[in-house]
């Protein structure tokens, strides 16, 4: 137990950089603490580092770990199926068996196609919608995360000055090197602001291929659609004949077997997935209606990727689901969310430090603010980030390793009593703030 100490890891951060970018691999593996820290094995809901220091972990790898980690049975099924072949340049029986479940299990799958990684899979997305419609623009919500590419690197982030007046947001690049003639190409909305976003659709609406979102989003403060607002959205594009697509990744296989889309009951045209379909082996969805990929299958719309549907990913996503239909993971990590989300209102509340807890339950936000509800990305910019960042040093110190943007992740291997853990720590923490 603590007192933990991270100098192994200090050294090797050292060493790193000067072989590996910032001694990094990911933009946001930057932000650890109290510096980016190395590890070395991780089992159901624990991980170790390089200084042998255990930690209860809620980032489970920004999501994927939905069954926690090492998990027996993907383990069992990667192994049994990588030792016939690892990748055909063609097809393979559980390739097709895959696409048979995701297409039975999310609304608007009639059918899919597998990448790699979320920002792909968003990519293609977007050249499917833009070659159905004949149109170029992309309408995008503030705040909303869709992978790390130039078409949607922007307005994920930002400081209140630059994200322009409410009514006309500004499109702010998320990262240098992002060509700026790509603003042209987006129309940026506030989430969750109908007023707003409806009159600027209708104004674009002639020029506009997409809508995309998060159904719920995750990426800034865990905020759901407001009653009514997707419902809208899936109306304002079937009259328009504009592409409704959400972004799956993190709600995806999480807060419903048939993502967001089936708990909140509105089926958008494309759907992407990732994260949490094969428990940390890499592999993505592009899910959607026939008329629309068709487009892929006629092969005028390329896609494409030397990697896709490997053996041991598409193993990996047939052992995840299995078992989180047969445990019914999605329901029972709904309860144990919203069981932690309670409990870290009433001690954050107990210790004189309440804390705003919202989302879904197997994924939710927890943070300080001023506001009893946080509606969109304008609102989460008053989270004081470095009172929560001074609550994840605490939290790390004491075993407990969060993801320091506020995101809790539960999985199936989080029993009641590490909620009940995590909570008494929280306490402890929060008292000493
Ligand atoms: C909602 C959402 N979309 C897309 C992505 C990009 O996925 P990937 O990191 O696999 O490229 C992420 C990653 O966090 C995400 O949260």
């Amino acid at each position: 137990m603590p007192p933990y100490t991270y100098e192994r890891s200090a050294q090797l951060f050292q060493q790193a950089q000067q072989v590996l970018a910032g001694g990094v691999s990911s933009q946001f593996r930057r932000y650890g603490y109290p510096h980016p820290l190395f590890y070395t094995r991780a089992e159901g809901p624990w991980i170790w580092d390089l200084d042998g220091n255990r930690y209860l972990d809620f980032t489970l790898s920004q999501g994927p770990l939905i069954l926690g980690h090492s998990h027996p049975e993907v383990l069992r099924q990667v192994e049994h199926f990588t030792r016939q072949g690892q990748l055909y340049a063609g097809g393979h029986l559980e390739e097709v068996e895959l696409a048979r479940q995701v297409v039975q299990l999310v609304p608007c799958a009639q059918r899919v196609r597998f990448s790699l990684s979320g920002s792909e899979a968003v990519h293609a997305a977007l050249r499917l919608a833009r070659a159905w419609s004949g149109r170029t623009r992309v309408a995008k919500f503030e705040g909303h995360y869709h992978g790390w590419l130039d078409n949607v690197a922007w307005s994920i982030s930002g400081q209140q000055g630059e994200l322009g007046p409410v009514e006309a947001p500004q499109a702010v690049p998320w990262s240098q090197g992002v060509p700026d003639h790509l603003a042209q190409d987006l129309l940026i909305l506030p989430w969750n602001r109908p007023e707003v976003v409806f009159p600027l659709l209708d104004r674009h609406a002639s020029q506009l291929a997409a809508v995309i979102c998060e159904p719920v989003m995750c990426n800034n403060g865990c905020i759901p659609p407001e009653p009514g607002f997707l419902e809208q959205l899936r109306r304002w594009c079937t009259k328009h004949q504009v592409v409704l697509i959400f972004d799956e990744v993190i709600t995806g296989f999480r807060v419903h077997l048939g993502g967001a889309q089936a708990l909140l009951g509105v089926t958008p045209d494309l759907a992407v997935f990732g994260k949490a379909l094969a428990n940390g082996f890499p592999i993505s969805v592009l899910a959607g209606k026939t008329e629309l990929m068709e487009l892929l299958a006629q092969g005028t719309v390329i896609h494409a990727g030397t990697m896709n549907s490997g053996v041991p990913s598409v193993a990996a996503a047939l052992a995840t689901l299995k078992v989180l239909r047969e445990q019914q993971v999605p329901d029972r990590l709904h309860r144990l969310g919203q069981e932690l989300m309670e409990l870290l209102r009433e001690v954050s509340h107990r210790a004189g430090h309440p804390m705003l807890v919202q989302g879904p339950g197997a994924v939710f936000h927890a943070g300080f603010t001023p506001l009893e509800k946080v509606r969109d990305l304008r609102e989460c910019l008053r989270y004081d980030v470095k009172k929560y960042a001074r609550f994840v040093a605490g939290m790390h110190d004491r075993g407990v390793r969060l993801i320091g943007r506020g995101i809790w992740y539960l999985s199936a291997a989080h029993e009641p009593q590490h909620i009940q853990q995590a909570a008494q720590i929280a306490y402890d923490v929060l008292k000493q703030l």
